[in-house]
């Protein structure tokens, strides 16, 4: 096997309520595939801190990467066998500048500046979005639970990314060739699960509770009476809308006291609600574009069901489907050190600026 390029990253993600730092090895034969070895994978989860407060609290984020960095940093050293050394074989550090909360990034970013210093290595600003993309392409190499290949798929590719932040409809012409075809003009997909389940006296996240009730409601052949509406599923354009789907929940349960199975009905209207939404405008999306494959990402992708009906609609259309493993599924930084490995060159340029940027779109590199 020729190699022709090789190279140690370390990944920083600390852009919402998980902490994790990655180091991975990239070879990237001269036909093309990239072989990742994944060093150490390190992923501190706040969801149990935040429960009380039904959603992400930004300050208590902040101080949370904060104290947790430098551990987290050491416990990914010492798996991948670095530990004690004053300079590690890493060749990059990838640090996520975008989308998420503010104060969060800036953390990381710190964090990451000061390590590129005493390490004399390069900082190179990831995109999480992107990160989530990539991270849909890695697939297994035989047993080893730790190799893996990425996958470049056919274009024009559509991403789909449903995440507690965005739902969007990405086109991908290559990597690093973005166009936002379609995204929520309100709530995002993760968002509607966790605001209804909320609305339902469930704990946060909402996800996975609604979809486990929803789960029982079908075997147990429990429906709900008024159907709840699908928001935007016959609009022309590629558009989301979810937040009348939380109103129709908020006034539907208003007033009346809810029983297990009344609950049970409406996880599963919830569900089928959103995926419905979710097949018709992506279905649409590909007939549109002529896309030739899909790739789907974000938190919400670990849903069974929309799972299940997406792997339908590309069979219906005979082409690829790229679904993340459901340990790369939810935040990590594995798939931002993934992100760095193709922002690399213009680490070099210097042309993309190491700053925090909420609400940074996925697009040509700015
Ligand atoms: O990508 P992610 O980990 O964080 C963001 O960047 O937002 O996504 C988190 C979102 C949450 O809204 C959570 O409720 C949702 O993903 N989620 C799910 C499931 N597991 C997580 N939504 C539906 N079904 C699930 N099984
Ligand atoms: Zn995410």
């Amino acid at each position: 096997m020729i190699v022709s390029s090789y190279m140690k990253i370390l990944g920083i993600e600390t852009s919402c309520d998980e902490t994790a730092i990655a180091i991975i090895d990239i070879n990237e034969t001269e036909d093309g595939v990239l072989h990742v070895r994944v060093l150490a994978n390190e992923i501190l989860s706040q969801i149990e801190l935040h429960r009380p407060y039904g959603g992400v609290f930004p300050n208590l984020a902040k101080r949370e990467h904060e104290k947790n960095l430098k551990p987290i940093l050491e416990q990914a050293l010492k798996k991948a066998g670095f530990s004690g050394t004053k300079n590690p074989p890493v060749d990059l550090i990838a640090v996520t500048r975008g989308p998420g909360l503010e104060p969060c990034l800036w953390t990381g970013i710190t964090f990451a500046e000061k390590l590129g210093k005493e390490w004399n290595i390069p900082v190179i600003p990831a995109h999480h979005m992107e990160g989530h993309i990539l991270a849909s392409l890695l697939s297994g190499e035989g047993m080893a639970e730790h190799s893996f290949t990425l996958t470049m798929p056919e274009f024009p590719a559509l991403a789909l990314l449903i995440s507690g932040g965005h739902t969007e409809l990405v086109l991908m012409r290559g990597v690093g060739e973005y166009q936002i075809v379609g995204k929520t003009r309100d709530d995002a997909v993760g968002e509607c699960f966790d605001k209804t389940a909320r609305i339902l006296g469930l704990p946060y996240p909402g996800g996975p509770e609604i979809s486990n009730l929803a789960d029982m409601a079908r075997k147990e052949n429990l429906k709900l009476k008024t159907e709840l509406p699908r928001p935007m599923i016959h609009s022309k354009d590629l558009d989301f809308s979810f937040s009348g789907l939380k109103t129709a929940v908020l006034y539907g349960t208003k007033g009346k006291t809810l029983s297990k199975d009344d609950i049970k009905e409406y996880a599963r209207e919830i569900e089928e609600s959103i995926t419905d939404v979710i097949i018709s405008k992506t279905g649409k999306a590909i007939e549109v574009h002529n896309a030739e494959s899909l790739i789907v990402g974000g938190g919400v992708i670990a849903n069974q069901f929309i799972r299940s009906a997406l792997k339908r609609l590309t069979d219906s259309f005979d082409m690829p489907l790229y679904l993340p493993k459901a340990i790369h599924s939810t935040d990590n930084a594995l798939m931002i050190a993934l992100a760095g490995y193709f922002s690399r060159t213009e680490a070099k340029t210097g042309s993309l600026p190491l700053k925090a940027i909420g609400t940074v779109p996925l697009g040509p590199k700015i």
